[in-house]
């Protein structure tokens, strides 16, 4: 779905989650949010706090996990993805403090594949995610699932590519500071979703919308694989999709 502006594509994507939230209300239920962090989604976190405030749209039957997140890093950090969260979206509506998820890295290093596993299992215990956003990063990545990630791949560590380190200097000032390793939901985490929207904004993201709309299904663009999944749509403004 191609948009003439940023501001449309967003509102669009916002729309499609506030829908499900809905109909998961009417029929009683929850609604499993997978969320995601970055530039890219922050003003579909706006217009839905902007439906929440006016349009009277409410959070309490939403519990959200998010894709990923740097390792190590302090939650209290503000480049940390539960600062994010918080100040993107959380602290703005009523999700219930216990409903959300984002995997913390306080723990030690031999703890983390067990800390990974109860991830993973936690999203299941839920019956799995109704919806999961997704950006794209330049090398094509979901979540932190850098080129060369497994389709199989579950929750787990990973070491970030240079070009996710090189990008993430805009928040982290130098990259000095920028982690080396990171969180992810696998690729086969987010596949299972039961709906995927991918968003992807602005021209430095065209020329990898290309490879990974058009490309080989292959794991150096670990976006890729969606392309063989129907449940997943791409919602892209004119700048993202000109390659394409
Ligand atoms: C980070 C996140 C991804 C995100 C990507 C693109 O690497 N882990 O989930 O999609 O950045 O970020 P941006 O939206 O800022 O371009």
């Amino acid at each position: 779905t191609v948009y003439d502006s940023a501001v449309l594509a967003s509102k669009y994507t916002a729309n499609k989650i506030a829908d499900l939230i809905l109909q998961k209300q009417k029929e009683g239920n929850r609604a499993i949010l997978g969320l995601a962090t970055g530039n890219t989604p922050k003003m579909v976190y706006q217009e839905l706090i902007r439906l929440h405030k006016y349009e009277g749209l409410s959070f309490s039957n939403v519990v959200s996990f998010n894709l990923d997140e740097y390792y190590p890093i302090s939650v209290n950090d503000e480049q940390s993805y539960t600062y994010f969260m918080n100040n993107n979206l959380f602290n703005h509506v009523d999700i219930t403090q216990e409903n959300i998820h984002i995997p913390h890295t306080d723990c030690s290093s031999n703890q983390i594949s067990e800390y990974c596993l109860d991830y993973e299992n936690k999203i299941k215990s839920y019956g799995g995610l109704d919806l999961q956003l997704l950006g794209i990063g330049r090398n094509g990545h979901i979540g932190f699932n850098e080129p060369g990630s497994k389709f199989d791949s579950i929750t787990r560590l990973i070491d970030l590519h240079p070009l996710t380190r090189e990008d993430a200097i805009e928040n982290f000032g130098d990259l000095d500071n920028v982690p080396y390793q990171a969180i992810t939901m696998g690729i086969n985490t987010i596949v299972q979703a039961k709906k995927i929207l991918l968003l992807a904004l602005g021209e430095r993201k065209s020329e990898i919308i290309k490879k990974a709309l058009n490309g080989t299904i292959a794991t150096d663009v670990p976006s890729s694989i969606l392309q063989s999944l129907p449940q997943v749509e791409y919602i892209l403004d004119r700048e993202a999709a000109a390659m394409i």
